[in-house]
């Protein structure tokens, strides 16, 4: 890992666009800077309380089989050429791209309340969330992601000196405590309904929360309570980002709630795209607004393909270079027309064997520098 002292100051602005480094506050401004996740160095989780919730009963298997062990080489192969290209796409795009250190998450760890190894840098959307200038890091919930920052510690040091606002959120103890631990091995049907009725395996005894549960609309935010996110940190999160913005919990109705990016997309201001299976629950915020939610079209991918910690949904997880210009993936034509069909253009890019992970473009990346500035989108 790079440290302090190798690190050289560079000025706080960058001088081609004048915008401080960090600056972010929705999810469609033109795409200046961006941080990429990568799978080299990624573990297979042993089974935890969350992880065990948040996994489909039939995959449990892959986590009993491989936990602790690295993930199979093929399966990082893939996904690492398919992220690489992505990388090269965006450069020739004009993005700047940044990589987190390259670290060995099968290495085990042991706190005053558990023991785990770890699980990858492949999703920096579900750790780091920028807000203006200010970077937040994200206290997590799983065991297996306790020590997930550490891969992203140059990265912040770097944005630091050059004049960001960098925060870390308090971490949860992640004791047993902090879990329900029953909940994961109740049947899917009470598990759904113990959801419904806004009962989660994370409990409300420490702040938690994934900077993936939460959506930027400029001066306003949205972040669900879930697996992953709960109470208490939704709102050491709004006491954090101030009366300068507004954070609206809301909820979909989703067996296994756990990141908002395959639920509520923004497109560009007044369009956002919706999850036909899991529509929101506060439609009526969206439409008060004046924002025009169009249903996401199903992914084409083959019933037996490897997803081991998502659904196909992943499908409307795309990354916007601008209000116009879309990222896709290169296999999911329905969602290719539906968005050319509402104006975009779309760069269709490969992916697939990034989904194994548990994600795609929006969740595989951390925008950084975004141009505009904080405003307001109707509500
Ligand atoms: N829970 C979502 C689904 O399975 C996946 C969200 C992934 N997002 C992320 N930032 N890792 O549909």
């Amino acid at each position: 890992m790079e440290t302090l002292l190798q690190l050289k100051p560079t000025p706080s602005l960058v001088s081609n666009q004048q915008l401080p480094v960090v600056n972010s506050y929705n999810e469609w401004d033109p795409l200046k800077e961006v941080i990429v996740g990568r799978v080299e160095g990624a573990a297979v989780p042993k089974l935890e309380p969350a992880l065990e919730t948040n996994s489909y009963p039939s995959n449990l298997w892959f986590f009993q089989k491989y936990g602790g062990q690295p993930f199979p080489q093929e399966l990082i192969e893939a996904a690492a050429k398919e992220l690489n290209e992505f990388c090269r796409i965006l450069e020739a795009e004009g993005v700047t791209v940044r990589r987190p250190d390259v670290i060995d998450f099968t290495q085990p760890y042991k706190t005053p309340d558990f023991e785990a190894n770890g699980f990858y840098a492949a999703m920096p959307r579900d750790i780091l969330i920028v807000v203006g200038n200010e970077i937040i890091e994200a206290p997590m919930a799983w065991r297996s992601r306790f020590f997930e920052y550490r891969a992203y510690r140059s990265l912040m040091l770097d944005y630091l000196r050059r004049g960001a606002k960098w925060t870390t959120a308090p971490k949860p103890s992640m004791s047993d405590e902090f879990y329900d631990v029953d909940f994961a091995t109740k049947p899917v049907e009470v598990r759904y309904a113990l959801t419904e009725k806004g009962h989660f395996v994370s409990r409300d005894t420490e702040p938690s929360f994934d900077a993936a549960d939460i959506v930027r609309f400029g001066r306003d935010l949205f972040v669900q309570r879930s697996h992953v996110t709960n109470n208490i940190g939704i709102t050491w999160l709004k006491r954090n980002l101030g009366d300068k913005f507004r954070v609206h919990e809301i909820n979909f109705p989703d067996l296994n709630p756990m990141h908002i990016d395959a639920s509520l997309v923004p497109l560009r201001p007044g369009l956002a795209l919706i999850n036909p299976a899991r529509p929101c629950i506060q439609t009526d915020l969206f439409k008060k607004a004046g924002w025009d939610l169009v249903e996401a079209a199903p992914s084409t991918l083959p019933d037996n393909w490897p997803m081991y910690m998502c659904s196909s949904w992943v499908c409307m997880n795309i990354l916007s270079l601008d209000p116009e210009t879309i990222v896709v993936e290169k296999q999911e034509q329905p969602m290719q027309k539906l968005l050319k069909d509402l104006g975009f253009k779309v760069i269709p890019v490969d992916f697939r064997h990034v989904y194994t992970f548990g994600g795609s473009f929006h969740c595989a990346t951390c925008d950084v520098r975004r141009e505009g500035q904080l405003e307001e989108y109707g509500f």
